[in-house]
C-alpha cells in the first residue's frame, strides 16, 4: 500500500475538520492539520492522533513559514486541501495591505500552494479549493482586487470564492503538464463556524437553531472534498474542474473565461511576491 500525505487547512473545524476525521480512518494516509487558533486545532488533531501546524492566513509571512516547515518535514506531498476561509465583516485590511476576505479565501492559499509546487510535483499531488456556490454573487475587477469601490461582506465572499475556481482553472493550465492536478467544489450550505466572523443575515442563519436544522452536516460537506483527494484525477475527475456533490457543474461565467483566468492569477501573484 502506498501511503499518501494529505495536507489541510481550516482543517480546526468545520468542513476541513469533517474530512479530517474521515480521511484519518484510512490506513495508507499520513495527515497533516492546519488551523488558525491553535486551541482548536491541537484539539482536533490529538483526538485523530495526527501531525497539525498553526498560521493565520492574515500573516503571509506564517504562510510563507508554514510553507518552509511542511515542505521540509514533508518532500512529497500528495493532496493540498485549501480549506481555509470564511466570511470577514466589517472590511478590513491585513498587515500585508490587502482585503482580510480576498487574503484568507484566495491569496494565502495561492502562495502557500506555489510554495508547496516541489513537493506537490513530487507526487503529481492535487490541488482541491474549496470554493462556493457563492461565486455565482461574485464578481472580480482586476483594477480593484480588494473592492475599495462598493465593498460588501458577501461581494467580497462571492469574489474571493470565484477567486478559487479560476484559480483550480488557470494553475490546471499552467501547472497541468508538470504532472499537477487542481480542482474546485462547492460543499453545499453547511452547518459550521461559518459566518461567525461576519455580520448580518449570514451570521445569524449559520447561528440560528433554524438554519442548523436545514443545512447539511459537516460530514456531508466534507464528502466532495475526501472523494477529490481518494480518487484519480483525469480518471474519477477532470482536472482544472469545478464540482458539486461530486458532479462536474458549470462554474460562473466569469471563470469561464480563460483569458481573464490567465491574468487574474498573474495579478493575484504579484501580490503575493
Ligand atoms: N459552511 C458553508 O455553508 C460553506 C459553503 C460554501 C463554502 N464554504 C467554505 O468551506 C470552507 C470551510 O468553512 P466551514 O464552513 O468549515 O467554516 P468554519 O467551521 O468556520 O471553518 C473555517 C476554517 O477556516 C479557518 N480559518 C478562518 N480564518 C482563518 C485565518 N485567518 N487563517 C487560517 N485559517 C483560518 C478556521 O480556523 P479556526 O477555526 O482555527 O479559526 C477553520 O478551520 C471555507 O473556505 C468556506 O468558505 C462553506
Amino acid at each position: 500500500m502506498t501511503e499518501r500525505t494529505i495536507v489541510i487547512t481550516g482543517a480546526s473545524d468545520g468542513i476541513g475538520a469533517a474530512a479530517a476525521a474521515i480521511l484519518s480512518g484510512r490506513p495508507d494516509t499520513t495527515l497533516v492539520l492546519v488551523g488558525r487558533s491553535p486551541a482548536k486545532i491541537r484539539a482536533v488533531a490529538e483526538r485523530l492522533g495526527v501531525e497539525y501546524h498553526v498560521c493565520d492566513y492574515t500573516k503571509l509571512s506564517e504562510v510563507r513559514a508554514l510553507a518552509a516547515t511542511l515542505a521540509k518535514a514533508h518532500p512529497v506531498i500528495d493532496v493540498l486541501a485549501n480549506n481555509a476561509g470564511g466570511v470577514f465583516s466589517p472590511r478590513t485590511v491585513t498587515g500585508d495591505g490587502y482585503e482580510t476576505t480576498l487574503q484568507v479565501n484566495h491569496l494565502a492559499g495561492l502562495l502557500l500552494t506555489e510554495l508547496l509546487l516541489d513537493p506537490l510535483r513530487a507526487g503529481e499531488g492535487s490541488v482541491i479549493f474549496t470554493a462556493s456556490m457563492a461565486a455565482f454573487r461574485g464578481s472580480i475587477d482586476l483594477t480593484d482586487l480588494g473592492k475599495q469601490k462598493g465593498w460588501s461582506s458577501f461581494g467580497a465572499y462571492g469574489a474571493a470564492k470565484l477567486a478559487n475556481i479560476i484559480s483550480a482553472r488557470a494553475m490546471q493550465r499552467k501547472y497541468g503538464s508538470e504532472g499537477l492536478h487542481f480542482a474546485s467544489f462547492h460543499p453545499g450550505v453547511v452547518a459550521t463556524s461559518f459566518g461567525s466572523t461576519s455580520g448580518g443575515v449570514v451570521k445569524w442563519l449559520y447561528a440560528s437553531r433554524l438554519g442548523k436544522r436545514v443545512m447539511r452536516t459537516p460530514e456531508d460537506g466534507a464528502d466532495t472534498l475526501v472523494w477529490l483527494a481518494t480518487t484519480k484525477p483525469g480518471v474519477d475527475w477532470r482536472v482544472g474542474g469545478y464540482y458539486s456533490d461530486r458532479t462536474l457543474t458549470d462554474p460562473p461565467k466569469q471563470a469561464r473565461d480563460d483569458t481573464f483566468g490567465d491574468r487574474f492569477l498573474e495579478a493575484s501573484d504579484l501580490l503575493i511576491r
